[in-house]
């Protein structure tokens, strides 16, 4: 081979290899215990749809959907019709249109939970990358504020079981479709009446989508977005006792949060309780969950009504905000490390591995470099580096003996203790960490 350039991997997408990876499969773990706590079902969608399912769903206007999806045409088929497919931004859109395909909603509503990498083509920094992954919460067919509390709640346990303090909530209420209607008309008439202070992104959002430019980042804009009509002001009766039910529940289960009348989302399904997880604690990307009732998603995308709520939770800022924290996890070692000074003994070495894996003891066995398995000393050196608590040596004068070697490497200061090689069961259990 000569020396042809090096291939990366691509801007904004990461490897997650060891040990960062032992902490993923923590966290995964802990989602898996805290949504079965909740009866929350899993689920797996394709990394891939239509691409109308996005702009449909999620809003034609939406930055997302204008500049950050991985949208392309397919190969033609044999009658030259090709596809538009794209990588999934986020998960709702692809979950909802699984339950309305499959009419998971006939015996009524559903909970559940997915996992997985989406993909939106932003500006790399911290905190945010081109392949992403989430961790989405959904209750679906349910209509009643209960549930969206029962969301927030499940997001509030799940932050408790791993550990994580730094977080604030903040809630607020999009209403509804004629609400809206209602209050955008007021405000695009007040920036219209400023329309000299508008920047140029507002400008073209006056008419398509007036609410985002609440959501401005554009410090001279403050001023005006503050003194803007307040969609709260323009609930009716039934959405402001629905947000009131919601924090009512809140209240009493303990959880405090804020109302911030400018969270409006990203995405344009929403409707009546929308919410999000904040940190100051990560620079500019501080959300570290958000979701909200979208009670007309699946009707838009084709399915039968039915309302629904759930949020979704971005793992590498809350592995990023643990870290901040200093929540510290185990990495997992194995129980055992096995030597064995010549490869005649591998047969034999590697059965009496197996039993001890299938027994449940954690083993990792020396490999050599393809021109013997290196000396004892060498092979000492992996073991302690392995971190395992044991050794087991299968030397030819324990092998003629029918033996093996456990050595204790960390605690019992190198006691050793022979033991019968075909009788695994005898002594397994002495290799299992307590720690
Ligand atoms: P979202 O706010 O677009 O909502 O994304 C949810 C979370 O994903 C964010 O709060 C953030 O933690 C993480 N995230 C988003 N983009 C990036 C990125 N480029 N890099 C790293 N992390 C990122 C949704 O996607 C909705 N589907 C949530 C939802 C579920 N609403 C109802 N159900």
């Amino acid at each position: 081979m000569s020396g042809s350039k090096q291939i990366t991997a691509i801007k904004g997408m990461n490897d997650i290899l060891p040990p960062a990876s032992a902490r993923w499969e923590w966290l995964e773990d802990v989602v898996r215990r805290v949504m079965a706590q909740h009866a929350y079902r899993n689920v797996r969608t394709p990394i891939m749809e239509l691409t109308q399912l996005y702009t449909r769903g999620l809003g034609e206007v939406t930055d997302i959907v204008e500049k950050e999806m991985y949208a392309f045409e397919d190969r033609a088929d044999q009658h030259g019709r090709a596809d538009h497919l794209a990588l999934r931004p986020e998960g709702t859109a692809g979950l909802v249109r699984a339950v309305a395909e499959h009419n998971l909603l006939y015996d009524g509503g559903k909970r559940l939970f997915y996992m997985g990498p989406m993909f939106r083509r932003e500006r790399p920094q911290r905190g945010r990358y081109r392949q992403f992954h989430q961790i989405g919460a959904e209750a679906l067919g349910f209509g009643g504020p209960e549930v969206d509390a029962e969301l927030i709640l499940l997001a509030v346990a799940l932050w408790r079981e791993l550990g994580l303090t730094g977080w604030r909530l903040e809630l607020n209420s999009l209403g509804q479709p004629d609400e809206r209607r209602e209050h955008r008309a007021a405000l695009v008439a007040y920036l219209q009446a400023h329309h000299d202070q508008l920047d140029e992104d507002a400008r073209r959002r006056l008419h398509s989508n007036p609410l985002r430019i609440l959501d401005t980042k554009n410090p001279a804009m403050q001023a005006l977005v503050e003194g803007a009509p307040k969609l709260l002001d323009y609930l009716g009766e039934a959405s402001r006792r629905h947000f009131a039910a919601v924090q009512a529940i809140l209240a009493a289960a303990g959880v405090s949060w804020h109302i911030n009348p400018r969270l409006v989302r990203g995405l344009d399904y929403y409707n009546l309780t929308v919410f999000e997880f904040v940190t100051d604690r990560l620079g500019a990307q501080g959300t570290i969950c958000g979701g909200g009732r979208y009670d007309y998603l699946i009707e838009q995308i084709g399915g039968k009504p039915a309302p629904a709520v759930g949020w979704a939770l971005g793992v590498e800022r809350v592995l990023e905000l643990l870290q901040e924290e200093g929540v510290h996890t185990l990495e997992p070692v194995p129980d055992a490390y096995a030597i064995i000074p010549d490869a005649a003994a591998l047969p034999q070495a590697m059965r009496c591995l197996q039993q001890l894996r299938a027994l449940g003891v954690a083993v990792q066995m020396h490999a050599g470099s393809g021109e013997g398995m290196g000396s004892m000393k060498s092979q000492f050196k992996r073991a302690d580096a392995s971190g395992a608590r044991h050794a087991l040596i299968f030397g030819a004068d324990e092998l003629a003996a029918g033996e093996v070697t456990v050595k204790a490497l960390r605690d019992g200061a190198g006691a050793q203790l022979r033991q019968p090689l075909a009788q695994p069961d005898a002594w397994a259990d002495i290799l299992k960490s307590t720690a």
